[in-house]
């Protein structure tokens, strides 16, 4: 049967990786495009989603069967903890208005993305799906956790009151192509992945920030956008979904400091300044359920993924 997916923030990085994995994996095979489908992907210029009447726009542009949701103000520590009103209320809107549209023009099925920072601040790990709502979030990114959270909630209210199939997904860190590699603005791969390509056109040391040793959970972008097909093909609850690699591969951020290092080529005065704040030494999160239900994944190791990016090229 004919189906159109529609992919919002389709120019982000987990929206581009998805298209990559629909365009080359062999067609109709478990990840690959299947006849009939077609597939779209959205960006902030085509509909600002924040506006309910360009977000109803675009849904009559495409009439989408299935929606993939991942257009979000998302945006490092800095910029969460200057902005957190706009982090909020920008989020809250765009949720509201993808989720509510989908239910007004029949979507058949629609796969939100939350984020494992928006988990309890305070809480037992692993982190699991019953964890998202025991407790307050970190206060660093309460409006980006606290506009997430009523994804999930909304995603029961759509279905108790209309029966529809909304569902959320919860990735932890992801890497890959297209991402964000501002200095100031970038999450850790991307931000080392520059400073250390600069300190190698430069000749100038490469010091990373902290002592190298919290150890997190990194998901390469392809990964990623196979577990969203899956999920978009073969899952059908509400309840959200972690999609991590596992906890015994938690990488220490020195870890991945050498794996660029490495990568780049770079062959200068490489340091720790642990003058610098850690964070969390490690908030791990379960993928128990995933792979039960997906029966097996295979996930690119770590080091792999990194010499895959294309700025360590
Ligand atoms: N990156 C991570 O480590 C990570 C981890 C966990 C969860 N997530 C979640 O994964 C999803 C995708 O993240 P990402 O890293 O791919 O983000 P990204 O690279 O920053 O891309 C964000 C996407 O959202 C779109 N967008 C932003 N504001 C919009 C608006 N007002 N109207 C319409 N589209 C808008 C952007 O469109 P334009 O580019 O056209 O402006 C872009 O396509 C997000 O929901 C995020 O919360 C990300």
């Amino acid at each position: 049967m004919a189906s159109v997916v529609l992919v919002t923030g389709g120019t982000g990085l987990v929206g581009r990786a998805t298209r990559h994995i629909i365009e080359t994996e062999p067609a109709g095979s478990r990840f690959g495009k299947r006849d009939g489908e077609t597939w779209i992907f959205a960006s902030s210029s085509e509909a600002d989603l924040r506006d309910p009447e360009q977000t109803r726009k675009l849904y009559e542009k495409y009439k989408p069967t299935h929606v993939i949701h991942l257009a979000a103000l998302v945006g490092g520590l800095f910029k969460n903890m200057k902005y957190k009103l706009t982090f909020l209320r920008d989020n809250i809107l765009i949720n509201d208005n993808v989720l509510h549209t989908s239910y007004t023009h029949d979507t058949k099925k629609l796969i939100s993305c939350l984020s494992t920072c928006v988990f309890p601040d305070k809480v037992e790990y692993p982190l699991d799906e019953n964890k998202i709502h025991s407790g307050p979030p970190h206060d660093s990114n309460f409006g980006y956790a606290h506009a997430k959270r009523m994804v999930d909630v909304q995603n029961h209210a759509y279905k108790e009151e209309f029966g529809c199939n909304f569902t959320s997904a919860i990735p932890t860190n992801v890497f890959g192509p297209y991402d964000n590699f501002d200095l100031e603005d970038s999450h850790v791969i991307p931000g080392l992945i520059h400073k250390c390509y600069l300190a190698k056109k430069n000749g100038t040391p490469f010091v990373v920030s902290g002592t190298g040793k919290p150890l997190r959970q990194f998901i390469y972008s392809y990964d990623l956008a196979k577990l969203f097909i899956w999920m978009l093909r073969e899952y059908d609850d509400v309840e959200p979904v972690i999609l991590s690699v596992g906890e015994d591969e938690e990488v220490s951020i020195k870890e991945v400091a050498d794996a660029i290092v490495k990568a780049v080529g770079f062959k200068g005065e490489y340091s720790f300044d642990t003058t610098r704040a850690d964070g969390q030494f490690r908030k791990p999160a379960s993928n128990k359920k995933l792979l039960k239900l997906i029966g097996g994944f295979e996930f690119t190791p770590f080091e792999q993924g990194a010499h895959l990016h294309p700025l360590s090229k």
